[in-house]
């Protein structure tokens, strides 16, 4: 039976097992796939059990996508362009580290009934995941990309890979169309983000955590008449991406794929 693995350091809160134990089942393939809270020392031994076949695949999240990479033999285009890998497979014996999250998010963005080309984008956050959320808001083709977060440093690191970045500082709401949350804050119920988005409306608020369903910034934005989604999308369909690549079935995304994830 093939293994699969999800990486990650807190990992309880995962629900790519759920998901991708589903979709096994539906398709009545013989495999597992499991979660393992690893630590940096870890890596190596994670990528060696996947080069001595006892792992198939993986998935990597937080805080692992760009540490991973050195381990790698070869990365596919998406992980170059954005230094980020969070799906692990082999080909021709070469462990090829890939980055599904931009075609996630651009996937998610493009079913909803929103034209985001030519617009303003603002992005809160400057770790782990906003280069995939970049690159995917470029291939949508939006006017503008700025970024704001708290730690100014680490948004300027980001103009290193993308160099028409516009940043402004942790505070600052500039004019935009959609804002995309991509903070860690919202993961708990109670956390809320310090920035005073009350004179905004008729605009569109995205937030990549997806659990709880509605974060505090989500729940302010609907009440001052905003559009808002939150982030199962984008996850679910970039766990059908790396699903696709390790079994090579497109996975079947309904109701009740939807609903598992309630
Ligand atoms: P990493 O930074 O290790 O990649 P991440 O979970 O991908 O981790 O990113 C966390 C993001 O949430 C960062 O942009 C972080 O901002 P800092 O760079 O200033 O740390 C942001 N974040 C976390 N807690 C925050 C808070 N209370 N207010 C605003 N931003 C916060």
């Amino acid at each position: 039976m093939k293994k699969y693995l999800v990486i990650g350091n807190p990992i309880e809160h995962s629900l790519s097992p759920k998901l991708h134990n589903f979709w096994i089942k539906k398709n009545n393939i013989s495999a597992i796939y499991d979660r393992e809270k690893l630590t940096n020392n870890d890596l190596e031994d994670l990528i060696l059990k996947i080069r001595k076949n006892q792992i198939s695949g993986a998935n990597v999240t937080v805080p692992f996508k760009k540490e991973v990479i050195s381990y790698l033999d070869k990365l596919s285009p998406e992980s170059e362009n954005t230094k980020s890998v969070n799906t692990i497979y082999v080909e021709e014996e070469k462990i090829i580290g890939h980055n599904t999250d931009i075609y996630g998010f651009e996937f998610a963005i493009r079913n909803l009934n929103f034209d985001i080309s030519n617009k303003k984008a603002l992005i809160l956050g400057a770790g782990g995941v906003v280069p995939s959320i970049i690159v995917a808001l470029k291939n949508l083709n939006v006017s503008n990309i700025i970024v704001s977060n708290r730690t100014k440093e680490k948004a300027e690191h980001l103009k290193i890979l993308f160099k028409n970045l516009t940043l402004v500082d942790w505070g600052e709401i500039p004019d935009f169309d959609i804002v995309v949350n991509a903070t860690s804050v919202g993961l708990n119920e109670e956390d809320y983000i310090d920035l005073d988005f009350s004179k905004v409306k008729g605009k569109f608020f995205y937030d990549l955590i997806y659990n709880p369903k509605e974060t505090r910034f989500l729940k302010t934005a609907q009440n001052f008449e905003n559009r808002i989604e939150n982030g199962k999308k984008m996850f679910i369909y970039q766990a059908a991406a790396a699903f696709k690549i390790w079994h090579g079935i497109n996975p079947e995304i309904n109701e009740e794929v939807i609903r598992l994830l309630d």
